[in-house]
């Protein structure tokens, strides 16, 4: 495969080639490069009673696996059982272990191999591999996140630009998905840059005071702020490359999980967590539906713009663009 090259120095840099969105051979690299080495999205305990299985993405990295929870400690595991390959947990459940549905193997909610019938004389056995692999599992503030293979620790990936403990009251009240026609990355790029407001967002430019918008980029994350008329904050926006959005309101937190199903179709799941229910309403966030469609529309236009002849890579906007440039130069890093 190509590898990317994207210049450090923004004023020389060119943007990803068209090739990156387009090639399902990259495609097919960046489930493994980027989505198998960064870290997923999993909730918060509370969503979590005991046993919940999750399928983690899909047609992509197509994963089984399973939180547990045991005197409020969350843990995940694979939910494939080391016998022959069933899945062991379908629906959310509550138990002290798991036990297969198949020949009835059983494990500890941490994955320990416990029992197996029918499997006296058997060599070698219980071995290591005999137990549920244990998928690193960590947390910021409420917040679970997962990873197969981590290029670095969740700390390293979402830096401390925010300070997460000001929202430990914030609840899960609402989930929504949409679906767009278009590569993840299309997505994540756009949500990266305050530059198309004046043109994409009517609404929300005159909320946001597109002049004093600001763009802060760390090791593997990237922060934007947008102050309103009379300077205080309206919102800020933290991405955690590679799909991950927190959008920091008032009222608490829009979280915004970019799903990429396949080579041009992705799922953005948002999540609310409410964490000051007297002040929703307030601040930028108050018509994300609204702002979503205009988004949408527009990256499904790029994806169609990406496949024509006449197009392959772009330039950057040195005082407006940081957070795209930032984007690029780890997608060329990850898929190297
Ligand atoms: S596949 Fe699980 S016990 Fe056989
Ligand atoms: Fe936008």
């Amino acid at each position: 495969m190509t590898g990317f090259t994207i210049d450090p120095e923004i004023r020389k840099a060119r943007t990803l080639p068209s090739e990156f969105y387009l090639s399902g051979e990259t495609f097919e690299a960046s489930k493994r490069s980027i989505l198998g080495r960064s870290w997923h999205f999993a909730g918060t305990a509370d969503e979590v009673d005991n046993l919940k299985p999750i399928e983690l993405l899909p047609g992509v990295l197509d994963e089984q696996l399973l939180l547990t929870k045991k005197a409020g400690e969350l843990a995940c595991v694979s939910n494939v059982c080391t016998h022959r390959g069933k899945v062991l947990i379908d629906e959310p459940c509550r138990g002290d272990l798991i036990r297969c549905g198949y020949h009835g193997r059983r494990f500890s909610l941490d994955g320990k191999f416990l029992s197996m019938p029918e499997f006296e004389g058997v060599e070698n056995f219980p071995g290591p591999e005999d137990d549920l692999a244990r998928i690193p599992l960590s947390t910021w503030g409420r917040f679970a996140f997962i990873s197969l293979d981590p290029a670095a620790t969740l700390k390293e990936f979402i830096g401390d630009a925010v300070d997460i403990d000001e929202y430990s009251r914030a609840r899960l009240t609402e989930t929504r998905e949409f679906c767009i026609n278009a590569h993840w990355a299309l997505y994540c790029e756009n949500y990266l840059e305050g530059f198309h407001i004046p043109y994409v967002h009517r609404s929300l430019n005159e909320i946001v005071d597109y002049g004093t918008y600001k763009t802060e980029t760390f090791r593997y994350s990237s922060l934007q702020t947008g102050f309103d008329d009379n300077g205080d904050v309206a919102g800020r926006y933290l991405f955690v490359f590679p799909n991950l959005m927190f959008n920091f309101y008032p009222w608490g937190i829009s979280v915004n999980v970019v799903r990429p199903v396949s080579i041009d179709r992705t799922v953005v799941e948002f999540l609310t967590y409410v964490s000051d229910a007297s002040k929703l309403g307030e601040g930028a966030g108050k018509d994300l539906e609204g702002v979503e469609m205009e988004d949408e529309a527009v990256v499904e236009s790029v994806q169609k713009g990406i496949r024509s002849r006449f197009y392959d890579r772009g330039r950057y906007s040195p005082t407006r663009e940081q957070g795209t440039h930032h984007f690029h130069r780890l997608i060329a890093e990850f898929v190297d």
